[in-house]
């Protein structure tokens, strides 16, 4: 394994391509720095997973970046941070950086004190959810809306069909009754398909995520230990756990047409794989 410096690379991983939004923030904030983006297509979709076989995978993908000498990781999956992020802090060597609902910044922002929130059905079942809604939401009501199947589908390519724009109706139509004026995209898939959800519920409704700040985080990370890479234009390299041509086409798509792509050893599949350095 590489030591790792300014010149090693920023580690992100996802269950897919949901993570891109993240990237994107991450590319847009530090134009420099060396990428490395996992996506675990073999296992998506992590939302319907148990946080055992959550921690697993994360554990499994953190070790891989490791080996790639990562100089921090960003789990830029909501699902993941929620199952895993106390794991990995505790067993690898590096900043780990999450991605959590931003339920903070929408209840600063309601005005019909509702906030509606769209995830997986495991971030909302999770500790680490309960816990932000205990903290953040005094005073507003939460109205929390599994989005079971989304993010497979959209992990397919569907970013603008008719089956999408059904499947957020039935997602988004119970917010607007409950009278949300503030709608959180919970799961980093979404944001593919935030103009959808912004058309359902017309102009008077806020649609947020947060890529922008978990990329502030990052930043805020590197420069606390000296270790942002400041010259030169970074690179990507892209990784995925499934069939190449599982997710090339969406990713010519979102990123560049000529994204380095490349399959993650086998090895990594593995579910008892100890990542600990
Ligand atoms: N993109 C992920 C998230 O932010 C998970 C999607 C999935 O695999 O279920 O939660």
């Amino acid at each position: 394994m590489m030591q790792s410096g300014s010149n090693s690379p920023i580690g992100v991983f996802d269950s897919g391509v949901g993570g891109l939004t993240i990237l994107r923030a991450v590319r847009q904030a530090l134009p420099c720095e060396n990428l490395v983006y996992v996506a675990d297509a073999a296992h998506v979709p992590y939302g319907e997973k148990s946080p055992q076989q959550i921690r697993d995978r994360a554990m499994a993908i953190g070790g891989f970046l490791i080996g790639q000498s990562a100089k921090i990781i960003v789990v830029a999956c909501n699902t993941a941070t929620a199952a895993a992020i106390d794991h990995l802090r505790e067993r690898l060597c590096v900043p780990i950086v999450g991605v959590e609902p931003a339920v903070k910044p929408a209840v600063a922002a309601t005005r019909s004190g509702v906030v509606g929130v769209l995830a997986t059905p495991a971030t909302l079942a999770s500790e680490r959810y309960r816990g932000l809604i205990e903290r953040f939401a005094a005073g507003v009501r939460i109205v929390a809306q599994p989005c079971a199947g989304l993010a497979e589908h959209i992990e397919r390519g569907d970013l603008a069909g008719e089956h999408t724009e059904q499947l957020l109706r039935g997602f988004v139509e119970p917010l607007l009754a409950a009278h949300a004026d503030v709608i959180v995209l919970g799961c980093t898939h979404y944001p593919l398909v935030a103009h959808i959800v912004q058309r359902i519920a017309g102009p008077g409704v806020a649609v947020i995520e947060n890529g922008t700040a978990v990329a502030k985080e990052v930043v805020r990370q590197l420069t606390l230990r000296g270790s942002a890479h400041t010259a030169g234009s970074g690179s990507e390299v892209f990784w995925t756990s499934g069939p190449i041509q599982g997710i090339e086409p969406l990713l010519s798509e979102l990123w560049a047409p000529q994204a380095r792509l490349q399959r993650l050893p086998d090895f990594h599949d593995r579910q008892d794989f100890n990542a600990t350095p």
